[in-house]
């Protein structure tokens, strides 16, 4: 605790660290209607079409938003002309990242075949082979297993390996490790094979073949004793990118400042073949609208709405973003609330998880939130989203989601049409009063927030994906 912690807060604090009994705090009636009545400067003000343009304009407008992408800095764009337009400091914060780029050309070519028609696939984290190609012998290396190379001279060969047994990166290794230039390794059941190397590793250039395909080049080594091939991979490797926060920050009034920080956050990227409507442009829409409504509102608490990049590659942006406070803004920042998939139809209820599946500020302050404005919200413990970096960083955070998670997460059906209106009202409103409680100016210094209920059973981080 420290002086920065203002007095609602420190009645938190003792209810949760007394925790008798866990019920919830009555607080008297009068002190009760005056809640509500700051309750409705927020709630009343929630607009669940606006919302619902955001979720519009950032998943059908623009629709994929993968990390580092063109649409991802449009929807980054878009987001700050928002944030903008409510009179907010807006700062839009980029980042590099590293990422892996597949290979723009590939072929196998079999010397005194032209007419073959092989369509390999390559493996993730494959070297390229040089620009003119990788050309040699085919080998047959069996399974691909130490013993399957063991008297056997591979250098300078292309080898050639079946499915099963050992995995892939075995399989490689073994063959990069006898000499070989390049490794096609086939399926032993139907369909292409593509799959993936470790990210690093002493390996050549790998592709995949159907079963068919592989065993129409054993049988054709077999025929033909000496079989010669080029392998091209061109164009792959790692590449450096840039992906972008977008920071607006709504200060407190200058003559009551209490010198805290609480923030909102969501991440604005998606996953490759999904428009990302639930994931996450409910979140960012229900950000924006909290955005809106709070701008207008005097507040003595700072509070930074953000919204980050690529979360979905490994909550890049919020660890970017955490990673830039300085520790003195780390000991003024009271919690952040996360909103990641808000607003699925076909997603349970609403609920907080943490970190660690403990409650904290946040946590409790939504519960209280929640039972005023909406109804009595759980908690329970998930990571995998923005919350996570904070919570390492020291900063109560917890994330605000619907669970069970809908089936339609992460998939190319994640569309606007299992959008609901009212579950992200319902979201906007809970966790807008939950903010405007510790940030207004006239927190009445008794209230003190409920207790989130935990529940018995461990909540949905077992619930399958
Ligand atoms: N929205 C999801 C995670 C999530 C699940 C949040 C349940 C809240 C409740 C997020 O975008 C995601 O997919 N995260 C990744 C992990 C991340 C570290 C790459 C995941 O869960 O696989
Ligand atoms: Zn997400």
């Amino acid at each position: 605790m420290g002086k920065w912690r203002k007095a609602v807060l420190s009645g938190v604090m003792a209810a949760s660290v007394l925790a008798v009994p866990l019920s919830v705090y009555e607080a008297p009636i009068a002190a009760k209607a005056a809640t509500q009545a700051l309750d409705n400067k927020v709630v009343q003000k929630i607009d669940a079409e606006k919302i619902y343009q955001h979720v519009s304009a950032l998943s059908v407008g623009i629709g994929e938003r993968v990390t580092g992408s063109e649409a991802e800095r449009k929807a980054v764009d878009y987001i700050a002309a928002q944030y903008r337009s409510y009179g907010l400091d807006v700062n839009i914060q980029p980042f590099t990242f590293q990422t892996y780029e597949e290979a723009k050309e590939i072929s196998i070519q079999i010397a005194g075949h032209s007419g073959k028609g092989l369509e390999p696939s390559v493996f993730k984290y494959s070297p390229n082979t040089p620009a003119e190609g990788a050309t040699g012998e085919i080998m047959d290396a069996g399974l691909g297993r130490a013993s399957d190379f063991a008297g056997k001279d591979a250098a300078g060969k292309i080898a050639l390996i079946e499915r099963g047994g050992i995995t892939f990166a075995e399989k490689a290794a073994n063959a990069a490790a006898a000499g070989a230039k390049a490794v096609l390794i086939y399926n032993n059941t139907t369909g292409p094979l593509k799959s993936s190397l470790p990210s690093s590793g002493n390996y050549v250039a790998t592709l995949g073949l159907t079963k068919t395909e592989g065993e129409a080049l054993k049988a054709l080594i077999e025929k033909e004793q000496t079989v010669t091939a080029t392998v091209k991979v061109l164009g792959g490797g790692m590449v450096t990118k840039t992906s972008h926060n977008v920071v607006a920050v709504k200060k407190a009034h200058k003559n009551h400042d209490t010198g805290q920080i609480l923030y909102v956050g969501s991440h604005h990227d998606s996953v490759p073949g999904s428009p990302g409507a639930s994931d996450n442009a409910s979140g960012v829409a229900v950000n924006l609208e909290i955005a809106r409504v709070l701008s207008s509102q005097q507040t003595d608490t700072e509070v930074r709405f953000l919204t980050f990049g690529a979360e979905e590659i490994g909550l890049l942006g919020s660890y970017h973003y955490v990673s830039t406070l300085t520790k003195e803004e780390i000991d003024r920042s009271i919690g952040m609330f996360n909103f990641d998939m808000v607003g699925s139809k076909n997603a349970g209820d609403m609920i907080m998880f943490t970190v660690d599946g403990e409650r904290n500020v946040v946590t409790n302050t939504g519960a209280s939130a929640s039972s005023r404005v909406f109804k009595p919200l759980t908690y329970g413990k998930v990571g995998r989203s923005d919350h996570q970096p904070f919570h390492e960083g020291g900063i109560a955070a917890a994330v605000f989601s619907y669970a069970p998670l809908e089936p339609e997460y992460h998939q190319p059906t994640d569309t606007i049409d299992k959008i609901s209106k009212e579950k992200m009202e319902n979201m906007a409103k809970v966790v807008g009063a939950g903010v405007y409680q510790i940030a207004r100016k006239d927190t009445p210094a008794l209230e003190r927030a409920q207790v989130a209920p935990k529940p018995a059973e461990p909540p949905f981080e077992e619930r399958p994906l």
